[in-house]
């Protein structure tokens, strides 16, 4: 049988772009989401069905050779604070069940199961810091955060049972800054403002910030975010017992993109009314990530120019609008 790449949550703004990235790859694919998706090749077979069904889980494991899983379905931040019980249970609890489904089948078979899990600077807390390393303090004050560093700890943990074998899960882990795609508007997080306000933008529209002007975020494209996934999912191994790494392009306040959107258009309103459940939240997160680890351990790099990275989201953007 030929082996497969498991990609969960595949309509979503990183499992899409994950699912098109490795189909032009002309990998074998089995996708799993809630939603349907009508496009379908001979070397994808997407499901539809829920992260915490166990049983089809089981069966996805039981029926196929998985060698890799990127696993991207999960309720974001905002989405997770309005239904904490739902958040444990999807993004906590499925995705532990699903490292030990990926474990076991490791052992099963004799072979080492890539496990990617995207975590975010939602782990950070409770204040902002700046220059945020893997080994700073972090505690979580929201239920996101709470969940996503569980299953960092929880998969790390499982990684170094399997370490000095070559069976059984290779987990690997980026914490995400916000991420900015020029195709999608996305909601339900804390860092979506970035994306929505350049959109409100390109299409003239006035845009109701929930941050404050003051307010400072780490930030990456989904150009990067796809490319750094890949980057760090091609090594072989990873010679590190730390399997959660920060990475990062930019880092800028509300009113830094602001200004530059402004620059861009001209013309453009904004009207600032501030969301407590946005406010705090993006309050414990850090300003910006320490990336030295990734680029030490698996050769991740960054311009890390503001402007240069700006003007290439809001061109990348209109260029979408236009089309
Ligand atoms: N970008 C995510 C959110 O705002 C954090 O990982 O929810």
């Amino acid at each position: 049988m030929n082996s497969k790449i498991l990609i969960t949550g595949f309509n979503g703004e990183l499992g899409s772009k994950i699912l098109d990235f490795l189909a032009q790859k002309n990998y074998s694919i089995i996708g799993l989401d809630l939603n349907k998706k009508l496009s379908q090749s001979d070397n994808i077979k997407l499901i539809q069905g829920s992260i915490s069904d166990k049983d089809l889980i089981q069966s996805i494991f039981d029926n196929n050779i998985i060698s890799e899983v990127y696993h991207f379905a999960a309720l974001l931040s905002q989405t997770a604070a309005k239904n904490p019980k739902l958040a444990t249970e999807i993004n906590e609890n499925s995705s532990i069940n699903l490292i030990n489904c990926a474990a076991v089948h490791g052992v099963k078979n004799n072979i080492k199961v890539k496990f990617f899990f995207p975590s975010s600077i939602a782990v950070y807390g409770p204040r902002k810091i700046h220059n945020a390393s893997e080994f700073d303090i972090i505690k979580p004050t929201t239920i996101y955060g709470i969940n996503k560093l569980a299953v960092e700890q929880y998969g790390s943990k499982k990684h170094t049972e399997f370490d000095s074998k070559n069976y059984g899960i290779d987990f690997r882990s980026i914490r995400f800054p916000g991420v900015i795609s020029s195709d999608s508007i996305p909601s339900g997080g804390t860092t979506d403002y970035a994306p929505q306000m350049i959109h409100a933008a390109a299409t003239n529209k006035q845009y109701i910030c929930k941050l404050s002007k003051e307010t400072l975020l780490p930030f990456i494209s989904i150009e990067k975010t796809v490319l750094s996934i890949h980057q760090l999912m091609g090594m072989n191994t990873i010679n590190s017992t730390l399997r959660v790494f920060n990475i990062q392009e930019a880092s800028f306040s509300v009113e830094d993109l602001y200004k530059a959107i402004q620059h861009k258009f001209g013309e453009f309103k904004i009207e600032y009314v501030i969301d407590n459940k946005f406010q705090s939240v993006a309050d414990t997160w850090p300003s910006s990530l320490n990336c030295d680890e990734a680029k030490k351990k698996w050769k991740f790099t960054s311009s890390e120019d503001f402007e240069k990275f700006i003007k290439k989201m809001i061109n990348e953007m209109i260029k979408n609008e236009k089309n």
